[in-house]
């Protein structure tokens, strides 16, 4: 009592009385449940609005920055339901409000440890969607049985969007719209209990969600650590590959946990135009086509099979921007390209004047090394899956754009993966008739293309793809997101359709550092592995052409 006493009075002495304003995201229990901030241990409930809620927010007369503080949750009569177990603390002590935080999380902003730009960054304008040091909240409100009876048919692909109201809670900012589009977005993903979502935003009303009005909720359901694919998108900003970004956010619906999740870009025109074209105004798009694997047996290899649009499989070579096309040949404009690469002589010199004059070579190439390095088995190099070529109409060439990068860093088999890139490669000339001919003709058979590819995937090796420069960030992540997976493996979901890898917290913190039950490499060891091996490849190739040389 006599402490209180004089601490209290040494604050009077040192400081004018200051108002704190503190903000929390909660969810209460019930409809008129509540939430509270205490300080020195006196309650002040917060308040919301219908236009802020879940955001709780409330002036404290007299509160300081320097005061410790802690969250409650409380019942409609006021009891305690849930009190944070740590105290929090203003880091600026002369702060006059709180970021929005997030009830029961501690920490609402981490300070990632940065990555080298191996080469020019190519990422668009920030945007407030994607803001990685930090996770949002999102509350979907569709109608409950609207979105009750879509995630109970996730596999109907043919299914309309629903209708939601949306709203987005940083620490920072709150965005709402009122009505969004709301879909099951994937292919394989629909076959587990927790679903991806897509989210559409009326970018006529000008809902335009900072500049990126089409979003996927991405449901990491393979990923134990839910860390692989935003690691691998780091790296693609890293070695200035143009990617999709990505943010965790906790998603709620109608106030309901419904999940953590990986915010995603999705490739459309926004895509286009935000980050392809870098913001540029281009008049009109080229042609886009997204390739996919998912018909059984099929890849999208890119090898040429016709002059038609019939001669290929339209879930595989899908046509989503029609560009300089004919809407009888949505094809044509890749076919030429395919043909190009179906005539192209790797062992003639020249092959990256041929292929720059067609292809953002450079581009592909790093992206390739990425596939290589990540041990990528769902990408294109292996799989023939999860990518778009999109011919680029000022460049007057294709570029290469990679998507899902979820089966990474890598849990793929690991005979498949664990090789030399030239074994990599060589497998995909072996099967008959599913050869990757931009892989094998390029980077195994062109030695032009393949020096340049050797000394992509070395550099990137050296300055970034190595466990000194790419643990800080790992370590960083287990830490950012360990209390989001542990709530979002705590989430009944026993009685949706699909199937789930049961994954648990230990499997997170286990799967970043070896193998775990269903996935066959830790993210640490596998990017060891990588980073040891590949100068061991690059160097005997070199001493092996050397000796050649010199046998001649
Ligand atoms: C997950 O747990 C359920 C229920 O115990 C079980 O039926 C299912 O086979 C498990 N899945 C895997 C991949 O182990």
């Amino acid at each position: 009592m006599r402490i209180y006493t004089l601490s209290g009075l040494l604050a009077l002495a040192s400081f004018t009385f200051a108002d704190v304003t503190y903000k929390v995201v909660g969810f209460p229990d019930t409809p008129d449940g509540y939430f509270g901030v205490l300080i020195n241990g006196v309650l002040t409930p917060l308040t919301t609005t219908p236009e802020t809620f879940p955001l709780w927010t409330g002036t404290v007369v007299g509160a300081k920055a320097y005061s410790g503080y802690r969250y409650l949750k409380l019942s409609p009569k006021g009891d305690i339901i849930q009190r944070e177990k740590f105290l929090r603390v203003f880091q600026n002590k002369k702060a006059i409000s709180t970021e929005n935080e997030f009830f029961l999380r501690e920490v609402t902003r981490t300070a990632l440890p940065s990555l080298p730009q191996v080469y020019k960054d190519s990422r668009p304008k920030p945007s407030k969607a994607f803001d990685e040091t930090q996770i949002a909240t999102i509350n979907l409100t569709p109608d409950p049985a609207a979105f009750a009876d879509m995630v109970a048919n996730p596999l109907d692909e043919e299914r309309k969007a629903i209708k939601a109201g949306f709203r987005f809670i940083s620490a920072d900012t709150v965005y709402s719209a009122g009505e969004i589009k709301l879909k099951v977005s994937g292919h394989g993903s629909r076959k587990f209990k927790k679903l991806s979502l897509r989210v559409k935003f009326d970018d006529d009303k000008g809902e335009t969600f900072f500049d990126r009005p089409i979003i996927k909720l991405r449901a990491q359901s393979f990923d134990p650590t839910m860390i692989r694919e935003k690691l691998y998108i780091d790296n693609l900003n890293s070695i200035g590959v143009k990617t999709t970004q990505g943010a965790w956010v906790r998603v709620f619906v109608n106030g309901k946990p419904y999940g953590f999740y990986l915010m995603a870009e999705d490739i459309e025109p926004p895509y286009l135009r935000t980050t392809v074209h870098g913001g540029a105004d281009v008049p009109e798009f080229g042609s886009l086509y997204q390739m996919g694997s998912h018909v059984l047996g099929l890849e999208a290899t890119l090898q040429y099979q016709g002059p038609k649009t019939a001669d290929y499989h339209p879930e595989i070579y899908e046509n989503k921007e029609l560009g300089a096309n004919t809407k009888e040949e949505p094809m044509a404009q890749l076919i030429a390209f395919l043909k190009d690469l179906q005539e192209f002589d790797p062992s003639v010199g020249n092959g990256i004047k041929f292929w720059n004059a067609r292809l953002d070579l450079d581009g592909y190439l790093r992206s390739m090394a990425m596939e290589y390095l990540g041990g990528a088995w769902d990408a294109y190099w292996w799989k023939g899956n999860n990518y778009f070529m999109y011919y680029n109409p000022l460049q007057a060439r294709w570029q290469f754009l990679p998507t899902d990068f979820d089966s990474t860093f890598s849990d793929g088999k690991l005979n498949d993966v664990a090789t030399t890139y030239k074994k990599f490669a060589a497998r995909r000339l072996a099967r008959p008739g599913k050869d990757h001919p931009l892989i094998t003709k390029l980077i195994y058979k062109n030695k032009e293309i393949n020096t340049l590819f050797e000394s992509i995937l070395l550099k990137i090796t050296k300055d970034l793809f190595n466990p000194k420069v790419l643990e800080p960030r790992i370590d960083a992540y287990e830490k950012m997101i360990m209390e989001d997976v542990k709530w979002d493996y705590s989430l009944d979901r026993s009685k949706n359709p699909g199937k789930t890898f049961n994954f648990t917290i230990d499997d997170f913190h286990n799967s970043i550092k070896g193998p775990v039950s269903s996935v066959n490499n830790g993210i640490k060891p596998w990017i060891k592995y990588r980073a040891e091996d590949v100068p061991k490849q690059i160097k005997t190739t070199t001493v092996s052409i050397g000796l050649k040389t010199r046998i001649r």
